[in-house]
């Protein structure tokens, strides 16, 4: 069998790994850096398992020349990292921090350096916590708040910077963070989540317009987490089920920036509270934007049943662990058929004019033995994925890059630093690095 090689993929392809400030960075106050939304809810006891915080993280605020040479080292040509807000505008708005300007310019430097392709997320999760008080993603301000600091970036980076992304998975930091309290800035219920899902679907949308306008030849992309849905039985209301959860996962954020308005489906009562609680209605061009790119992430696929005690959504996820199939530690169906069906799915909407996969990983229980991290099983993983990428491509496909989650191990949101998703294992005590065995996988593939 002739193995594969990234040759496969064509020249230009774009071949990266993905970060993000609040999971990476650390130096949570230097600098001039205020506090974000993570780094206040880390505060609250029982919030981020065994109390772990990000205000430390990975150190790349201070390692990033380290992490870069290693990112290089296994053949990679891209990094996408995303900026701390709070870092460049600790008071959410106005005054811009000239320490963290300088931060992201010396970053940004040194991947130009290294031939690596920077691609930056303007918002990966990490509001200042001076705008949570004021309200949030919930506040009618949040827009505005939004437009200011966007401008921000485009203004001090976008000499430099080409490829951004505006928003990383809008459904999961307004679903974890303002409908089911897991996340950031953990509040709940539809009051919360239906104002936040309008806000972040116009702040994207507008972003979009923002970058085009000042920064020229930039290619533009917005990031969302899409999943195969699959019903658990060919019953109806298993099939209603699913349907739901596809609409909320692979539709509810894709179809209006498409211009297409927020999915309608008289089935679904949720729907039209979300259409009349932001009158919706009169929005739909605002909504739209023509992104370059939609920034596709995909771990899993989600088997799905009719659960009537789950509100909103009368759904639930029938676990990989209960059907017995294979799945990471997290307990993350590993099924990379699934993924090629998704990429196609999303590939195949009219109006999408390229496709990047701007995040795909797995997560294991690693350890360093003898100076080595045998994580095979992730080898595996990426091997599947990366052949039904190919898959998806050779039919047309329009697939311009790839970003494995991620660079080094990082703080994984709610599951603190429990949760290893890197190519490169991190000693949280010593922060000493340990390519593991997918590490030296990629730098084969690649070189
Ligand atoms: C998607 C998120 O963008 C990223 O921050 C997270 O760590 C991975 N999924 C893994 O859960």
């Amino acid at each position: 069998m002739s193995t594969l090689t990234s040759k496969a993929f064509g020249p230009n392809f774009h071949w990266g790994v993905s970060i993000a400030a609040a999971q990476n960075e650390g130096a949570y106050l230097e600098d001039g850096k205020s506090l974000s939304t993570w780094d206040a809810f880390a505060r609250r006891k029982g919030k981020i398992k065994s109390g772990h915080t990000p205000h430390i993280a990975t150190d790349f605020y201070h390692r990033y020349k380290d992490d870069l040479l290693l990112t290089k080292a296994l053949g990679f040509t891209a990094f996408r990292f995303s900026i701390s807000w709070a870092r460049l505008l600790p008071d959410g708005t106005g005054r811009v921090n000239k320490q963290g300007v300088e931060f992201y310019h010396n970053l940004i430097d040194e991947c130009l350096k290294l031939g690596l392709v920077p691609f930056v997320t303007i918002y990966h999760w990490d509001l200042p916590y001076v705008l949570e008080k004021q309200g949030g993603w919930t506040s009618t301000m949040m827009p505005k708040w939004f437009n200011r600091y966007v401008k921000a970036c485009a203004e001090n980076f976008g000499d430099k910077v080409k490829n951004w992304i505006i928003i990383n998975e809008p459904l999961s930091f307004t679903a974890l963070g303002y409908m089911l309290g897991k996340h950031a800035p953990g509040k709940k219920g539809l009051d919360n989540f239906l104002p936040a899902i309008h806000h972040a679907a116009m702040a994207q949308a507008e972003g979009g317009r923002i970058i085009r306008e000042l920064v020229k030849g930039a290619y533009i992309g917005t990031s969302f987490s899409c999943s195969q849905i699959v019903p658990h039985s060919q019953k109806e209301e298993d099939m209603q089920a699913a349907n739901r959860m596809d609409i909320l996962m692979n539709r509810l954020f894709l179809e209006p920036t498409l211009g297409m308005g927020y999915p309608k489906e008289e089935s679904f009562p949720f729907l039209r509270k979300l259409e009349i609680y932001n009158k919706a209605w009169r929005y739909t061009d605002a909504l739209q934007f023509k992104f370059d790119f939609i920034g596709l992430q995909n771990y899993f696929p989600l088997t799905i049943k009719y659960n009537r005690l789950i509100p909103i959504i009368n759904a639930s996820e029938v676990k990989a662990t209960t059907r017995q199939v294979p799945h990471t530690d997290l307990g993350w169906e590993m099924n990379a058929e699934a993924f090629y069906t998704i990429v196609k799915k999303i590939g195949l909407y009219g109006g999408i004019k390229d496709l990047i996969i701007t995040e795909n990983g797995a997560c294991f229980k690693d350890k360093v033995e003898n100076g080595m991290v045998h994580d095979e099983r992730r080898i595996d993983y990426f091997q599947n994925h990366l052949k039904a990428m190919l898959k998806a491509k050779k039919e047309g496909i329009n697939i311009k890059g790839y970003f494995a989650w991620t660079l080094t191990d990082n703080f994984e949101w709610n599951e603190g630093y429990n949760a290893r998703f890197g190519l490169i294992h991190v000693d949280f005590k010593t922060q000493l690095r340990t390519i593991k065995n997918s590490g030296h996988w990629w730098r084969e593939f690649l070189t």
